[in-house]
Order: C-alpha cells, then structure tokens, then sequence
C-alpha cells in the first residue's frame, strides 16, 4: 500500500476532525491575498539602461488595460510619475501614435506635425513631459494568456508601448535598434504577469486546500480516497487513526493498524460485488480502535471517483460508526426475546392459573373497586352470569341477577365495615336446581405494590349441608332435652306421688324400731327395711331436686360454691381432705337456678370426696370467657372447675359416668348423681365435662352462659 497523502492544512492536529469546534482561521489563510507584481519593478531598469545604453534622456510605458479599453500610463523615466500615470489613451483614437504603435505592433516615430493631428489635452500632456520630437515603440506580447484578446475584432499583438526622445533627433536607425529592447522588455512583462498568476492560482489552490481540509475533517467519520489498486491516496484526520502507522507507535497499536488496513481492503475488494449500477456500495466493516484495542462496527459506503484532470479512477470510502447503534440494536433484540420469554412464562402462568381455577369447586370472583367482575371460575359464572342461551326474561337469568345484586350488597357491605371481617355467609340460589345454597364467603383485598387496594378476590364455600347437618344436631339435642325433661317430669311426679306414703312407712318404721327391743329377732327386719326406705328416699331427693320448678335469677356462682362447701366441711375433713379455692372475684352473676346449681356442686363435690378414701385436695375454681369458647361463641360464660386427686375413672367407665342408675359405689351410691347434673346443667344451656386420669386424679368442668338458657322459664 502506498504512502498516504495527508489533507492536512496548517491548523493544529489535535483540533481537526470534531465538526462545530473549528478553530480561527489559519495564518496561511488571511495571508493569501494576492499580491500584484509591480510592473515598474520590471520596467524602470529597462527603461534605464535604454537610456544609458541608447542616450534616451526621457521615457515614458503606458500599458493595455483592456479593461479600459485604453493605454495607460504606468511608469516614467526623467518624467514625473504624477504625469506619467495620467496617461490614458482611449484606443478608438485611432489617430494616436501611440494607439497605432500598439494596435499594428510597429515603431512610429512622432514629430510637431503627428502632434497636431493630436487631441488637445493629449497634446498638452505630451508636451508637458516634453516629449516633443520621440518614438513609440509597441512591447509586444507573445503570450495570449495576457488578456490581449482583441479589439474591435482585431487582435493587439502588445502589451503596451514605450515612448522615448532625446535631444537629438531620432532616426529610423534608432528605431531599429530599440526593437529587440521592446521585445525583451514585453515578454518580460508577459512573463512577470504569468509568474503572478501563478502565484495567484497557488494561493487559490492553498486556499481551496485548506477549506477542503476543514470541510473533510469537520466530519467525525472517516473518510478515505482510495486508487485502483485500492491504495490509500488522501484520507481524513479520523481515517488516520486507523489507517495510519507513525514510527513511535507501539507494537499493538501498529498490529491493530495493520489489521485495519488489510481488513479495509479486503473490504473494499469485496465490495465490487455489491456495487449498483452508479458503482456506490455499502458493506459493514468491523475494524479495532488502535488506541483501546476495542472492536468498532462501522458502515463503509462506497462511490466511485474520478480525476478527470488525468483520467486516474478511484473511490471515496466513507466509514460511519454503528458501534453503540449496534450495541444498541443488540441490546433492543435481547429485550424483545426476554419480553417474549417473560410473555411465554406469563401465559403458562396464567393457563396453570386457568387450570386451578377451573379445577376449583369453590367459586371464586374477583372485582374491582367498582364491583365490576374482573374474572370469574366457572362454578361463579355458573351462579351469577346467565349463559347466553337464557334469555332475559328466562327464569335462570333472573337467579342469576339476584344472585349477583346479593354478592355485589354483600362485598360493599364488607368494604364498607371492615370490622366485620372479611368473612360472612351469604344466600344464594341455584340457578340450575333452585336450591337454596348457604355460601360462607371469604374475601380478601388485593394490593397493589405500593398497598393500595385494588381488587377484592372472593372464594365461597357451600356450607349448605354443614348447616343442614347442624340444625338436625340442634333439633335432636332439642328432642332429647324434651324427651329428658319429659322423663324427668315423669319421674318427679312419680316420686312426689311415692314421696308421701314413703314419709309414712319412714316414720311408721321408726315408731316400730323405737318400740323394739335390740335383743328382738325382729329387730334386723326393721333395719333393713329403714335402710332400703332411706335409699327410695335419697333416689326421691335426687329426681325432685332435679323437677322443682327452677327460680332462675342473677347468682352469685361463688357464693354458691363458699355455701357447698359449708355444707360438707366437716365431713370432708373427717376424710382428711383439703380444700383449696380459686375464685375469680371479678365473675359476674350468672341467671341460674341456685338451688339446681348448688345440687350440681354439692354431687361433684361429693363424688370428688368419694374418690379420695384416703384423703387427698379437692380444688374448686371459677373463671369468666368472653366469646372464646368454641361453644358460647356468641356469649359470654362463667367456668367451674373442680378437680380431685382421686383414683379416677376406669377408662371402660367413661361413656356410662352420665347414665343414669350407673355407679360404682354398690348400694352406697344410686348413679344419678351426674345423669342429674348434667340434667340441670343442660337445661342451663351450659354443659359439664371430665377429664380423668386413673390413679391421679379427675376434673370436672360445669360452663354456663351468663345470659342463662336461651329459653329459661319454658320448663
Ligand atoms: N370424681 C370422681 N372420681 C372417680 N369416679 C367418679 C367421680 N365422679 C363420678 N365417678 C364415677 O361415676 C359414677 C357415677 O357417679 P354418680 O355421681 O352419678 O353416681 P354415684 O356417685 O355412684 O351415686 P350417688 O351420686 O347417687 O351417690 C360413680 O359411681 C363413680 O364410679
Ligand atoms: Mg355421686
């Protein structure tokens, strides 16, 4: 590859190439005016000689000025330059000597007799510069270049023409000999006018250079000219910092150069296939940035160039970095594949999604903040939007409206209240089978990132056979309890009907046992028949206990334990056993029946006291629940605990403890002590329960409503 030449001009190297920050204009720039050679310069030393040579004594040189169209006067010798210059000699005076020397290219010489063929105020000049008797001698031009086109369609062979005169008369001698000084003379002219043409071109060239430099370096890119051989001819400041290897470069930069020049051409080479008709091409070159050894993309168009001062072809490569274009281009197809990845993951999300929902028995709906259905299963769509089959009026279309003004009610009603939870139940219609269907629906808010609500997603549960199930339970217990009550009436009726003649055989009994001697043999019959009265008797207590009519009104629950226990104190220690209370002080009155209430506690007690033959602590305490029993939900309760360290409760014993007439007490014990309790407690609308661990002991728990039963006075 040949030795680029360099546009270079005479700015600074570190300023070129960044178009919009050019710097002042170079000196070379403003000192290429151009500046005319003085033609006095070559003619007073001609003019001189002739006059010492020749003896000429004065001379004077108007020249062609064809912009005037006139002979002017230029240069003077022994004349006034005043004088001199202000010859001007129009050239359609055809009758001037000095027009005519000029115009035929020969010597004249002029006496008084020419000069009075003269204009006057030539004349007078003339004579003012004494030119009386002289010659004119035409300078003639050999160079067309000079400007002598033509006049009035005739060409002027000179340049001008000299006078001369002397003080002796001139001779046509004289005239002969100043031919070969005129020629001398005008060629030198000629000669001096090409030199400063010349010149005036190389400035212009100089300056022409010096814009192109500016124009070819202001742009950023890198712009080559290259030969047919593809050799680099002229390139840019950009192009050089790739293209062009200095001396002092270090070994990489000069490789990486190297690589840039052979991939240029190389690219450059292979563009002749890509070329259109007007011979221009584009090809994608990547070269390497020899100062950070990085890869830059570049966009290379090609189009021809042609010298036609010498007829060389060549073509201009202008190179456009695409590098961040590219990595941006890169960076622009990488994010569309990881939108469409993100796309792909979302729709099989949302399939899976689909797939879940579909799959869920559950309805499930979620609306904006507008009540609007954003989406909805199948089960809900089934509930609340008539298919399209069902017309208008279609009685499953009017399901479906209620159904759907009901939820809508509904979720306001949650939002509105958000006290109430977010959970509720709620009825609704089959819109299939008419059915009734309890939902309990549990709606939860969705957030947005930054918490605000934007949606409320809705899953409902059919609860409706939960429900049915419970109100069977509740009608069965509702059964029993009558059943129970009605078997307790029985029994009551029967014992108060038995109770009398019983008081009677009783103390017809003792009246005998009195008159009865121990020593009789009768005596042992009237014990066993006082016993076995005293054991009807305490069956009786337990069934009318269970029967009097209840008084229910606010009571002391802990005054009522405090009074049981008074009641059996001294025989509890007797039997060595302790008694240890804790009694919440603050545990509100209760609406019970004190009476009914104390017999529960009294048979608890009584059967803990039983359990313990050896001794042991009885523990009594009572506690206060507000709602948190999963069995007074909705009311607040009083707890009693009375728990023993006894023996316990064989576990086969456990499901028969409330039966009644079951104990394990033989005769001691009847077995309606808790079938009683439990009796009285239920009809409290409270409930009694054991825990029981052989050999440690037993806990019983009475719970009873504060409010008293949901129907107490009914009995
Ligand atoms: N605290 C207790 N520890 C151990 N067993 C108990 C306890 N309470 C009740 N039982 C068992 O439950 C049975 C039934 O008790 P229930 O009070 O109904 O009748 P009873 O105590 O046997 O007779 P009654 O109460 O008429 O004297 C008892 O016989 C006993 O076996
Ligand atoms: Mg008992």
């Amino acid at each position: 590859m040949a030795a680029a030449t360099e546009l270079r001009g005479s700015a600074p190297q570190t300023t070129t190439g960044q178009a919009g920050q050019l710097p002042p204009a170079p000196q070379s720039v403003q000192s290429a005016v151009v500046q005319l050679v003085d033609p006095r310069e070559t003619l007073l030393p001609m003019l001189e000689g002739l006059s010492r040579a020749l003896g000429y004594r004065r001379a004077a040189v108007a020249l062609y000025d064809p912009a005037r169209a006139a002979l002017r006067g230029t240069v003077g010798l022994n004349v006034p330059d005043a004088l001199a210059e202000s010859i001007e000699i129009p050239l359609d005076e055809a009758e001037n000597p000095m027009v005519m020397a000029l115009r035929e290219g020969v010597p004249l010489r002029v006496d008084d007799t020419r000069l009075a063929h003269l204009r006057e105020d030539a004349m007078s000049l003339l004579l003012e510069m004494e030119f009386t008797s002289f010659a004119v001698v035409p300078l003639p031009s050999e160079s067309a270049q000079f400007g002598l086109a033509s006049f009035q369609g005739r060409d002027v062979p000179s340049v001008g023409v000299v006078i001369l005169s002397k003080n002796e008369t001139i001779t046509d001698a004289d005239l002969e000999r100043l031919m070969p000084f005129a020629a001398q003379a005008g060629s030198a002219l000629v000669r001096a006018s090409d030199v400063e043409r010349l010149r005036d071109s190389s400035e212009q060239h100089a300056m022409q250079k010096e814009w192109l430099f500016w124009m070819v370096n202001s742009v950023s890119d890198p712009v080559i000219l290259t030969d047919a051989n593809n050799d680099i001819i002229l390139q840019n400041v950009r192009a050089e910092s790739l293209f062009k290897a200095n001396p002092d470069d270090s070994p990489g930069k000069s490789r990486a150069i190297w690589m840039n020049n052979f991939l240029f051409t190389a690219a450059l080479s292979t563009s002749v296939l890509g070329q259109n008709t007007a011979g221009r091409a584009t090809t994608d070159l990547t070269l390497v940035d020899p100062i950070e050894g990085t890869e830059l993309l570049f966009e290379m168009r090609i189009l021809p160039a042609t010298n036609y001062f010498n007829g060389a072809r060549g073509t201009v490569a202008v190179l456009t970095n695409i590098t961040d274009l590219r990595h941006a281009t890169e960076q622009v197809t990488q994010n569309v594949h990881l939108l469409q990845s993100a796309e792909d993951e979302i729709r099989q999300e949302r399939d899976r999604l689909n797939l879940v929902l579909r799959s869920v028995p559950n309805p499930i709906i979620l609306l904006d903040m507008s009540n609007e259905p954003i989406l909805m299963n199948h089960e809900a769509l089934r509930l609340f939007q008539a298919s399209p089959i069902d017309t208008n009026r279609s009685r499953r279309a009017q399901v479906c409206v209620t159904n759907e003004a009901k939820f809508t009610s509904f979720i306001s009603q949650l939002r509105l209240d958000p006290a109430q939870g977010m959970s509720s139940e709620l009825v609704l219609t089959d819109p299939d089978s008419r059915e009734q269907l309890t939902m309990s629906v549990t709606s939860t808010e969705v957030r947005d990132d930054v918490g605000a609500v934007v949606a409320t997603v809705s899953v409902m549960q059919d609860v409706s056979r939960l429900r049915e199930l419970e109100r069977r339970r509740m009608e069965q217990i509702l059964f029993d309890s009558e059943k129970l009550a009605a078997t307790g009436r029985l029994a009551a009726s029967i014992a108060h009907e038995i109770n009398n003649p019983l008081e009677a055989i009783k103390n017809a009994l003792y009246l005998l046992t009195n008159k009865t001697h121990s020593d009789d043999p009768n005596a042992k019959f009237l014990q066993i028949a006082t016993k076995e009265t005293d054991r009807v008797s305490r069956i009786l207590r337990q069934m009318l206990g269970f029967y009097r009519p209840p008084k229910m009104e606010p009571t002391d629950i802990n005054r009522l334990i405090e009074e049981s226990e008074g009641l059996i104190e001294k025989h509890l220690r007797q039997n060595r056993i302790k008694l240890e209370n804790d009694l919440d002080a603050r545990l509100p009155a209760v609406i019970a029946s004190a009476d009914q209430i104390k017999q529960v506690l009294l048979n608890l007690m009584m059967n803990a006291q039983q359990a313990m033959p050896s001794g042991g602590t009885i523990s009594v305490s009572t506690r206060v629940s507000h709602g948190a029993d999963p069995e007074f939900l909705m009311s607040d309760s009083v707890h009693i605990q009375i728990r023993d360290t006894g023996n316990g409760i064989a576990e086969e014993h456990l499901p028969h403890i409330f039966e009644p007439f079951f104990s394990t007490k033989d005769e001691k014990g009847t077995g309606l002590g808790l079938w009683v309790s439990q009796g009285i407690v239920q009809a409290h609308g409270g409930s009694i329960k054991l825990r029981s661990r052989q050999g440690r002991g037993t806990t019983f728990s009475v719970a009873l409503p504060i409010g008293g039963p949901a129907e107490h006075g009914e009995r």
